[in-house]
């Protein structure tokens, strides 16, 4: 059995350094911030892995109708030698792909989730052993070096990540994703769609309470690693639909006024009853902005697949 390799790209004290410079720059201005990809520690990425089973978290279970159909016409359209998979979490879906790439020699699955991508490494090599593995402990968001393997290349970044970006942040990402190609590799993007704004904040706000766990697991992250004392049960957590910029957006309401110290960063930060610390924005799309935003970065979009009650949409677009 091949083994699996795994790259960290990210130096262990990076993470520590970058996290301070953000809970700096977010509590300290108003409204309050923090940048999403704190959520997924181990605890964070279990925590993501039940959202995707709870019934109300529809995209999950859209994309993968849409893998599990159409991954013969993807694998045929693409014919990739190398996966690349960007916030690849448990790469359960990829499987489809995986399977379905019949000249398939490499996987490069890219994630800040050491547990995750180790997790789910180490179940594919047992799988495919006939498959070269290399895992990179990346920020997708930061330029990426790539192991030399085999083209023709497809990157895959699904599970509607990318509207977890801001508007500005996916120019730059889809501008960074275009150096990774050479004219003819493909980029499989999942998108969820703009619907009913009930079913969208049902998706961010489930009864079971597992939506808001996830979301202030990033509170638990803070007094973890920066020694914090966020009291995670004076949070409460908000989802609602911003209509006129077509994203979700999670919040952390404060239920009282409150004092929060952190003393990695000497700073104790004050929250008056009712305020609100934004934490993540999850855009829905539209067929003709995925296609305009794909065309600015220089990837042709040539197939649009969705789930047959149009909820999600996987493309495939073409570098030029
Ligand atoms: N693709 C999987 C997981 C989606 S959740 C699915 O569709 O189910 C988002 C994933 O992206 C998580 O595994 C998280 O750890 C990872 N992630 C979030 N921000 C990241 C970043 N800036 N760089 C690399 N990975 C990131
Ligand atoms: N990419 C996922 C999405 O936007 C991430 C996600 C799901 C998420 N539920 C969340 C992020 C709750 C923060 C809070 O659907």
């Amino acid at each position: 059995m091949s083994p699996l390799h795994v790259t960290r790209t990210l130096p262990e004290d990076a993470t520590d350094a970058a996290l301070r410079a953000d809970v700096l720059s977010g509590l300290t201005v108003t409204p309050k911030w923090l940048p999403p990809k704190w959520f997924y520690d181990a605890r964070g990425s279990e925590l993501f892995e039940r959202i995707t089973e709870l019934p109300e978290y529809y995209p999950t279970r859209a994309e993968r109708e849409i893998l599990a159909t159409r991954s013969g016409e993807i694998a045929a359209a693409s014919g990739a030698r190398t996966l690349v998979e960007l916030g690849s979490g448990s790469s359960e879906k990829t499987r489809y792909l995986i399977e379905a790439l019949g000249s398939l020699t490499a996987y490069v699955p890219v994630d800040v989730s050491e547990s995750a991508l180790v997790q789910a490494g180490q179940a594919l090599v047992e799988e495919r052993p006939d498959l070269d593995v290399h895992a990179l402990i990346a920020d997708f968001t930061a330029p990426l070096s790539l192991p030399a393997t085999p083209g023709p290349r497809l990157v895959a970044f699904l599970g509607g990540t990318i509207g977890n970006l801001l508007p500005d942040e996916r120019a730059g990402f889809l501008a960074s994703v275009r150096s990774l190609l050479a004219p003819g590799d493909g980029l499989l993007l999942g998108t969820d769609l703009v619907k009913d704004e009930r079913v969208l904040v049902r998706a961010y706000d489930d009864a079971a309470g597992v939506t808001a766990a996830f979301n202030k697991n990033v509170l638990a992250v803070v007094d973890r690693e920066l020694g914090a004392d966020f009291d995670l049960d004076a949070f409460d957590h908000v989802a609602l639909w911003n209509a006129e910029r077509e994203w979700i957006e999670m919040r952390l309401r404060s239920r009282t006024a409150q004092t929060v110290k952190v003393p990695a960063l000497n700073l104790a930060v004050d929250f008056a009853a009712g305020e609100e610390l934004r934490t993540e924005v999850s855009a829905k799309f539209r067929r003709e902005g995925v296609t305009a935003e794909l065309a600015v970065a220089g990837l042709e979009l040539t197939h649009w697949w969705t789930d047959e009650q149009g909820r999600f949409a996987v493309s495939l677009s073409v570098a030029r």
